[in-house]
């Protein structure tokens, strides 16, 4: 079938058969996991000059092949690399794109460990840190400087959710010469895709939804024609890049991931609004709710939510958080999402700058996993109970 014709098949069907070519590998359904540094070459002409599709396994194999293909296809990008973990997906871009003396504008709500990589290791390499507010649309005109060389996204935010006018934000950005990034692991491509929005390289989490069960690491980061080439010459040269084993699980989880995700989007929206009508809940910070500030941008850019989303008490500080936290029965307290099992964790807002609140009382993350939702319900309600009477 032709690469405009596959575009516009179904996207489970795409999920289904993107990034596999079976007859390429004797038919088999799955591609092969490829471990390997050595790649062979056939004589000492095509070594010299490294005339051969697969030259050595740090610069790709069938199996990174076939995830990125699968992940262009979704992203709609030129290209993308796989690395270690969803952290190294946001750092490698960064370094990829920000030199000393250059400015980078990162939204206040953005993954902690974004922050911490900022202020450490980008301001000791002599780049100048500024964090925006995730509301200030068009208005990101008036901080973009000569020197602003990256404008960083995350919409929804984490923790707080803030939706961000991305097409706005990349405009200004792209007419002053900076490149856009957006961390869109919370919406998956399935749900925003934003290069379509002007966007210039796009990052990913895998370690989340498209993996799936909380057992693999993976980052990916798709870039469009424009930014491929320095994306992937900084991956080349800094050499990180993922375990084969975890870029096939990735392959694997993309799947199911349409179905996965249809689950968590259901019983996340359901909960979510269940809980706004429970007593002891202030807020509930879920961009695809009418009642959230965002939800007209969410609804304008995005065409789906994922399971994610947090609740802030109506009065109390830690010890009623603890209280919750501590008799949930289902909810596991840990960290990540995407995987198909529901956890909590609170939510610590010191760092930021501008989006930190206030909020009536504490701040608590909650990912819905696949189990059912009226033990979901169950168990969000003892948590509840527990922290009115703490
Ligand atoms: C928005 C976001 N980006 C990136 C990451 C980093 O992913 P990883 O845990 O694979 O390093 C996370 C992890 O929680 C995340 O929530």
């Amino acid at each position: 079938m032709a690469k405009t014709d596959k575009e516009k098949l179904g996207i489970n069907t795409r999920l289904a058969h993107t990034g596999n070519d079976p007859h390429a590998f004797f038919g088999f359904v799955n591609p092969p996991v490829v471990h390997a540094s050595t790649v062979l070459f056939p004589n000492a002409d095509t070594l010299a000059r490294r005339a051969q599709k697969y030259t050595y396994g740090t610069r790709g194999t069938p199996t990174t092949d076939a995830l990125g293909i699968a992940i262009d296809s979704l992203e709609g990008s030129a290209g993308t690399i796989m690395v270690p973990s969803g952290l190294a997906a946001v750092t490698i871009p960064l370094l990829a794109f920000l030199s000393s003396g250059d400015h980078v504008l990162i939204v206040d709500s953005v993954y902690h460990p974004t922050r911490n990589f900022a202020d450490t290791m980008l301001k000791r390499l002599g780049v100048e840190v500024e964090y925006y507010d995730p509301l200030v649309g068009a208005g990101i005109k008036a901080l973009l400087k000569p020197n602003t060389r990256v404008v960083f996204t995350e919409s929804p935010g984490s923790n707080t959710f803030e939706m961000q006018d991305i097409p706005a934000i990349a405009k200004a950005a792209k007419a002053a010469g900076a490149v856009v990034m957006m961390d869109n692991t919370w919406a998956t491509p399935l749900y925003f895709r934003p290069l379509d929005h002007g966007v210039d390289i796009s990052i990913h989490a895998s370690t989340k939804y498209p993996a799936g069960h909380s057992d693999v690491l993976l980052g990916t980061v798709s870039a469009n024609e424009a930014c491929w080439p320095k994306l992937h010459e900084t991956f080349i040269s800094m050499g990180c890049c993922a375990g084969p084993d975890d870029v096939y699980q990735v392959l694997r989880g993309l799947r199911t991931m349409g179905l996965r995700l249809e689950h968590h989007q259901k019983s996340a929206l359901e909960i979510a609004r269940w809980l706004e009508q429970q007593p002891g809940v202030a807020q509930v910070l879920h961009p695809a709710l009418e009642s959230h500030p965002g939800h007209a941008l969410w609804k304008r850019d995005f065409s789906g939510s994922s399971g994610i989303f947090s609740i802030a008490l109506d009065g109390g500080g830690q010890e009623q958080a603890h209280a919750f936290l501590d008799a949930l029965q289902i909810f596991g307290l840990g960290y990540s999402w995407g995987g198909y099992e529901s956890l909590a964790v609170p939510v610590f807002l010191g760092d930021r700058v501008v989006a930190k609140g206030p909020y009536p009382g504490p701040v608590l993350r909650l990912q819905i996993g696949l189990e059912d939702v009226t033990d979901i319900k169950a168990d969000l309600e003892r948590g509840l109970a527990a922290a009115r009477a703490a």
